[in-house]
């Protein structure tokens, strides 16, 4: 994953840097390194350390001019997270600088073939990027030994270098790890994503893979030049953005995981507001045309994602009768089942960046399918790509886990099924209205889900049980809590625990089930009981009309369809306020990146 941003320009480099990196480190954020020109000395500088970008800019003097420097935050692939791994890295002789976010596939081959008798300082394959460029730099230009080097590389790789020779110019390169390029009148900034150009920059570039990139500072001001593939320089397409700054801030609340399961109903309502804007559902007829005599859909996502697409899959089966099946990217993209030769592939992705997707794209369009990306990232590399794209207009989710653009995705899985619902009778439209009703009230109780869950989740592992799509919730629910507590959490079908897992339920073990469905009530009520009469403490979540008196979250009614996207909310509010008693990272989980642009 990482985090990248350089400067040129007028300002003071290092602080563009450092606000960009504030701003990327929902990449990675196990330590971080800057490099700046430092024009007091005329000579470059380089910190680096283990860490969240705090340490950097607080522990680090900045007092001098600055006008160029690339920085970057890092989740450690290759080598522990330490000072030696962080990046810049820097060639043997110092003379070139590297920044990097992807994996290098094949850096052991090129230390053989082309660093023998190299000694490396770390253990990333980033070094070898600097000193493959420094090795061909002595043959050849600068301009050249990059482009040789990236030439070589295979793998993923968004990259700054400089050239300590030059404090004019800032060359990049990538291959299937996003970067852009933001433009202001005096001065240029590259970046892994735009929330690094707030403030800097309006106008941007998207830079496509296998591009050679120069930002130059040179007479008549600040300049950039990009190369295709083969050397050719052409324009790329001018574009402009204007991020709201309101929406990156936390806005009065202490996290922004709290702040953004706040801002679900809101999300709920947008999403009304741009799908159905005369009072009925409408997709764009070439989106839909995509789904026209397709037999089956093919669902692929990873991480909350997936839990979007199984509920997808229940959608589009049960509201539009097309068959459908969701795998997780990963798996698919090395392990791929039979594929119905009439099918559609629907991606979904948060950020629009996650490389196990990236890869399942590449593949599926060899194989000749359409596909459409749903996307909180409209410009993201996955959006772009695929046929089409549909947005979620959840708004920039900042915190690690997920939470708005998991209803967000969820949301617009049901509006594409309604539309695609031949008979045209679906009506949820009302029924989404009260959805964000029955959102508000969830969240306006949450004091009462904090109290409860001081006393009731206790242990070091709990289990959520559920049938049918309350499973589904089950499964984002447990995901959840694993990931920002690190209490060891799994999410059961209700009538499979006792197929061997129970054997785990002891006195105490907390045990929370999701009932919103009428038709499983009994069945996983019964379930309730096997694991109560085990000593496992449990925590029931239901709905109005099926709620029993000791039920201890009941939520408003609403549609049963619907009944996922109000079941998650408080999951997701027993999740956050458990991490916030045992004092976790709430918003930067361990070991956890937002967007993983590594497969
Ligand atoms: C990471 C994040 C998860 C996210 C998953 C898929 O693992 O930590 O929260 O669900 O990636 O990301 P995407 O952007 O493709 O939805």
């Amino acid at each position: 994953m990482c985090g990248i941003v350089g400067y040129i320009g007028k300002l003071q480099a290092s602080d563009v840097i450092l606000k960009g990196l504030h701003k990327l480190e929902y990449r990675g954020y196990d330590s971080c390194g800057i490099s700046l020109f430092n024009e007091n000395i005329d000579d470059f500088i380089l910190y680096k350390d283990k860490g969240r970008v705090n340490h950097l800019q607080d522990d680090f003097n900045y007092d001098f001019e600055n006008h160029l420097g690339i920085g970057h935050t890092r989740w450690a692939t290759h080598g522990a997270p330490n000072h030696i791994n962080s990046h810049p890295h820097a060639s043997v002789s110092g003379r070139f600088v590297v920044v990097h976010n992807g994996v290098i596939d094949n850096y052991k081959e090129l230390t053989a073939k082309y660093l023998v008798g190299y000694s490396f300082e770390s253990e990333t394959d980033t070094e070898v990027i600097a000193n493959l460029i420094e090795s061909f730099a002595s043959s050849y230009d600068v301009d050249i030994a990059i482009r040789k080097t990236l030439a070589l590389l295979e793998g993923s790789y968004a990259l700054l270098v400089i050239d300590t020779r030059n404090p004019h110019i800032i060359y990049a390169g990538k291959n299937k790890s996003p970067m852009i390029l933001g433009k202001r009148a005096d001065g240029i900034c590259l970046a892994s994503d735009l929330m690094a150009l707030v403030g800097i920059s309006d106008e941007y570039y998207l830079i496509e893979d296998k591009t050679f990139v120069k930002a130059v500072k040179d007479e008549s001001g600040y300049a950039f030049e990009m190369y295709d593939p083969v050397g050719i320089e052409f324009c790329p397409v001018r574009n402009e953005v204007h991020l709201d700054t309101e929406e990156i801030n936390k806005g009065g609340f202490p996290h922004y995981m709290l702040k953004e399961i706040c801002e679900q109903p809101s999300v709920v309502r947008k999403i009304i507001s741009n799908y159905a804007p005369d009072g009925k559902f409408i997709i764009d007829k070439e989106v839909l045309n995509l789904f026209a005599n397709k037999k089956r859909i093919y669902i692929l996502a990873a991480g909350t994602s997936y839990h979007a697409g199984l509920l997808g899959k229940v959608y589009f089966e049960k509201i539009s009768g097309i068959p459908t099946e969701v795998f997780v990217a990963s798996e698919f993209a090395y392990n791929k089942p039979i594929l119905e030769k009439e099918s559609v592939f629907v991606l979904i992705s948060q950020s629009g960046e996650t490389a196990d997707l990236r890869a399942c794209l590449v593949d599926i369009k060899k194989l000749g399918y359409q596909s459409l990306t749903i996307t909180n990232v409209k410009t993201s590399t996955l959006a772009r790509e695929a046929t089409k794209y549909l947005e979620i207009f959840a708004g920039t989710e900042i915190a690690v886990a997920s939470t708005k653009a998991y209803v967000g995705q969820v949301s617009v899985l049901v509006i594409i099924a309604c539309v695609l619902e031949q008979d045209n009778k679906c009506s949820l439209l009302t029924e989404m209205g009260r959805l964000a009703v029955a959102m508000e009230a969830i969240i306006d109780r949450r004091d009462y889900i904090k109290e409860l869950i001081k006393t009731r989740l206790l242990k070091r592992n709990a289990f959520y049980i559920g049938r049918g799509i309350d499973y589904f919730t089950c499964l984002e629910a447990s995901l959840k809590l694993k990931e920002i507590s690190y209490i060891q959490t799994e999410g059961f079908p209700a009538g499979e625990l006792k197929h061997g897992t129970i054997a785990l339920i002891e006195d105490g073990v907390p045990v929370i089930a999701i009932i919103t469905q009428k038709h499983i009530n009994k069945n996983t009520r019964s379930n309730i009981q096997e694991v109560k009469a085990r000593g496992a403490e449990v925590i029931v979540i239901s709905m109005n009309d099926i709620k029993e008196s000791d039920d201890d979250i009941v939520l408003m009614d609403v549609h049963h369809i619907l009944s996922p996207i109000l079941a998650v909310i408080p999951t997701q509010l027993i999740t956050y306020y458990k991490a916030l008693d045992l004092g976790r990272d709430i918003d930067k989980p361990r070991n956890l990146a937002k967007s993983v642009t590594v497969e």
